[in-house]
């Protein structure tokens, strides 16, 4: 189930856990019971999947579902329904220790998430022990590994969480994750609590760990232009819902939603000079306790026109420039027939808005293009 990390050239481990190590879902769907507001559709079909090396990116605004939908991978919380696929098997139940240990969480927080009171070391010795790793010399030796790996020295084995910077503890963090030998890293905002100056860097430490040790990484982010530099597939959520997603390509340079489309326009760091996101993604999103009817997006949707009040858009593989947009009942997401739906790779696809745009980039109005 996990990947199983051996000495490797230089010393470093390296994973050699099945090629296919991969994390599917497929049709999550997450209600919550809220005293005052009563159903709350947290997450609403949502059906994604992250192969071995690579970093899927989800983004949305805030209350679109992204941490709900992070803790279901993790194990954390049960969907309601919607299946979730660890390396070809259904995760039902309670997961087994080694399930538990293949979906690691990095928390946004490295203050709150690391215990004050115990030394880096101690914590790391504890986790191999507790997990049959390795205990004695072999600990020592993987936990000097780990720090390696994570850009610290060997003294921080020595030092309490206190004694470090926000980046110096999220690299803690992230050793605590590795040391169990994942075969998935779920980062919820990892950086954002840090400062804009080592922000970077730690994104940087992800996009190695999942080259290196062949990690798949779901990375959740506000920020586009984070994501648009690290992760190699893009989910995009509104309102519990994925509304496009597909490579980083596709979707940074050629978005199909209108939602998408605002997002990006409204990145200053994507588009120096862009209006403030106010002038471009009018409004607060809806809550999620009274979903619009039709698109859930149409209340602010700067095309909006009486139909989207009553037709909601399904995900439709994107055609390829120029193409005809598909349409109808055929051209539902393609699933591998083989594998579990939640495994299949999904192909790069939108929410069929009439306003896809299917015209060549470069035939688009110029604030259509980002
Ligand atoms: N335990 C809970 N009980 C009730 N409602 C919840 C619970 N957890 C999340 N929600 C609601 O579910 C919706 C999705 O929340 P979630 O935290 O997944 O969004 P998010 O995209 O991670 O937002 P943010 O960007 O602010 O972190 C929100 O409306 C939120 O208020
Ligand atoms: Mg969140």
């Amino acid at each position: 189930m996990t990947a199983t990390f051996a000495s490797a050239p230089g010393g470093m481990p390296l994973p050699q856990g099945p090629s296919g190590a991969v994390l599917g879902a497929a049709g999550l769907r997450v209600c919550f019971v809220t005293p005052h507001a009563g159903h709350l559709l947290a997450v609403d079909d949502v059906s994604l999947s992250v192969p071995a090396g690579r970093m899927l990116g989800i983004v949305g605004e805030s209350g679109s579902g992204k941490t709900t939908v992070a803790r279901c991978l993790a194990g954390l919380l049960r969907p309601d329904s919607g299946e979730i696929v660890l390396s070809g098997e259904v995760l039902t139940g309670r997961r087994s220790p080694a399930q538990r240990r293949a979906v690691q969480l990095v928390f946004q927080d490295p203050y709150a998430s690391l215990n004050p009171r115990l030394r880096v070391g101690t914590v790391l010795r504890e986790l191999l022990a507790e997990h049959g790793i390795a205990r004695g010399e072999a600990a020592e030796a993987r936990c000097r590994q780990l720090m390696t790996l994570v850009g610290l020295g060997e003294a921080a084995l020595g030092g309490y969480p206190s004694a470090f910077s926000g980046g110096q503890r999220q690299r803690i963090a992230i050793a605590r994750a590795l040391a169990v030998e994942p075969a998935v890293l779920v980062a919820d905002e990892p950086v954002s609590s840090l400062d804009v100056s080592v922000q970077a860097t730690i994104l940087a430490l992800f996009a190695e760990l999942r080259d290196r040790l062949g990690l798949a990484v779901v990375m959740i982010s506000h920020n586009l232009a984070a994501v648009r530099n690290v992760c190699d597939d893009v989910a995009v959520m509104y309102l519990g819902r994925i509304v496009e997603q597909g490579s980083r390509e596709a979707v940074f340079g050629d978005p199909r939603h209108p939602y998408t489309r605002a997002l990006l326009a409204a990145a200053p760091r994507l588009r120096p000079g862009s209006e403030p996101v106010a002038a471009r993604l009018a409004g607060e999103p809806p809550s999620a306790t009274s979903r619009p009817a039709g698109c859930a997006f149409h209340p602010r949707c700067p095309r909006a026109e009486a139909r989207c009040a009553v037709e909601e858009p399904r995900l439709l593989p994107v055609t390829p420039a120029a193409a005809p947009a598909a349409t109808g009942a055929s051209a539902e997401v393609a699933s591998d027939p083989v594998a579990h739906p939640a495994l299949a790779a999904h192909p790069a696809h939108a929410a069929a808005c009439h306003f896809r745009d299917e015209r060549p980039r470069e035939d688009r109005p110029r604030e259509d293009r980002p």
